[in-house]
């Protein structure tokens, strides 16, 4: 099958991956309502077409939390991506290394910290989940700064985890042993359990051995989950901010107030995320809140976005909006689900050339000429607002024609 977008990338994972792992990485919470808004809301912004432009020396490097990498896009934390292929972390940190992009390693991942770190020499932030016990929080925070992580990512939208009824149907993080249902589709997909028999390891490899900690990846789902501070507030980012030397980004914001907060209790950046729809259903998407957050930061923090991103036009549309750089979740894990390191390398690609064509299209080469020209970014036209049709009276009345407001119908 040729694969040509990221939704290709996704049939293939749907066909390679058992059901319980695919349903998890692909399905939101509830009605999924607000999985599909950050992919639709994008629609709701059009590009610039600009044309006889020299396009011949084009490129999309950008800086990202004071280091400069290939494109604006890092691979986001994903939880479990160990499951989806063997060594999933340690893979998709290889290829984002191919890549020259950063990627941000999930608590909740099968490989450790520090099998990615020797994997990830440049590049690595560590995302974080507080457990009620802070010591574990104290110890991976350390782990991680031993092994070079210079940026830790607080998540904090997931006090109290969410429910996704595909999970509960197919008993992930809800039970601690198979449903037999589930068991059969285990089987039904011989190439996938060939592959974790001989090589992958079915354990979160950051509490391995840890007192309390069961044994399987089924009842560590189950355990961790029920594990994560549900009392975790904005004192315990001054808390974090007094332990974590390096920079800070407080992952989940989705309003101006929470933007605000995170500021004062010292974060060196935010991402506006609604983590991939998957926790509260019926929030904003990421893309329509993130003008006002990029307008109230003015670059005092580093803003970055994710939820949503499936096509270079979406990563032009966020930082065009003001995000400094996006983050790639299931688009980067269903490359992985479908061939490994292969796959993110294809999703990374894939997205490299949409983002440089539709760049290019717009008569631009560079994303530091897009953040000069952020008016190229345009909502769409709508009856009631009538933004586009005042700036076209102000274009005609600059070069001397009569306003449309006083041409009679
Ligand atoms: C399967 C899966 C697992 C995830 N695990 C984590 C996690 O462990 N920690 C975290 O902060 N976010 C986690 N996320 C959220 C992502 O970091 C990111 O916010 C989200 O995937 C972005 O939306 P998108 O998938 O539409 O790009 C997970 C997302 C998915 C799809």
């Amino acid at each position: 099958m040729t694969v040509s977008n990221i939704e290709d990338l996704r049939q293939q994972a749907r066909r390679k991956m058992p059901r319980m792992f695919f349903d998890y990485l692909d399905g939101g919470a509830f009605s999924e309502r607000t999985l599909a808004r950050n992919t639709e809301d994008f629609d709701q912004w059009t590009l610039e077409q600009r044309v006889l432009v020299d396009l011949s020396k084009r490129n999309l490097s950008s800086e990202i939390l004071g280091c400069r990498y290939s494109m604006p896009v890092m691979l986001a934390p994903v939880g479990f991506a160990g499951s989806f292929w063997p060594d999933g972390e340690v893979e998709a940190a290889r290829a984002a290394t191919e890549a020259g992009i950063p990627m941000c390693l999930s608590t909740f991942s099968i490989n450790s910290i520090e099998e990615v770190g020797a994997a990830m020499p440049h590049g690595l932030a560590m995302q974080l989940y507080v457990f009620k016990d802070r010591e574990l929080a104290s110890e991976l925070i350390q782990r991680a700064w031993k092994v070079g992580v210079t940026t830790l990512f607080l998540t904090a939208d997931t006090n109290v985890s969410s429910v996704r009824e595909r999970d509960t149907r197919n008993g992930f993080r809800t039970s601690s042993s198979l449903k037999f249902g589930t068991l059969v589709d285990l089987l039904s997909h011989p190439a996938w359990c060939i592959r974790m028999g001989l090589h992958g390891r079915l354990m979160l490899g950051n509490v391995k051995g840890k007192a309390g900690v069961p044994r399987s990846l089924m009842a560590q789902a189950a355990y961790l989950s029920g594990n994560v501070d549900p009392s975790m507030s904005w004192a315990d980012l001054e808390w974090l901010r007094g332990e974590w030397p390096g920079k800070l980004v407080v992952k989940g914001v989705l309003s101006v107030e929470d933007a605000s907060r995170a500021l004062d209790g010292g974060a060196d950046g935010v991402c506006v995320s609604n983590h991939g729809g998957r926790q509260l259903d019926g929030a904003r998407s990421s893309i329509s809140v993130l003008p006002e957050i990029a307008q109230f930061i003015a670059g005092r923090a580093e803003v970055l976005l994710d939820s949503g991103i499936r096509r270079g036009s979406h990563i032009i549309k966020a930082i065009g909006l003001g995000a400094d750089a996006v983050l790639l979740g299931r688009a980067y894990a269903y490359g992985l689900g479908a061939s490994g390191r292969a796959g993110v390398s294809q999703a990374i690609e894939l997205l490299r050339k949409e983002t440089e064509l539709t760049l290019a299209l717009m008569g631009m080469c560079s994303i530091d000429e897009l953040r000069a020209n952020r008016d190229a970014v345009r909502r769409c036209y709508s009856e009631s607002s009538g933004s586009n049709r005042l700036d076209v009276e102000r274009l005609l009345d600059g070069i001397g024609h009569t306003p449309i407001s006083s041409i009679s119908d």
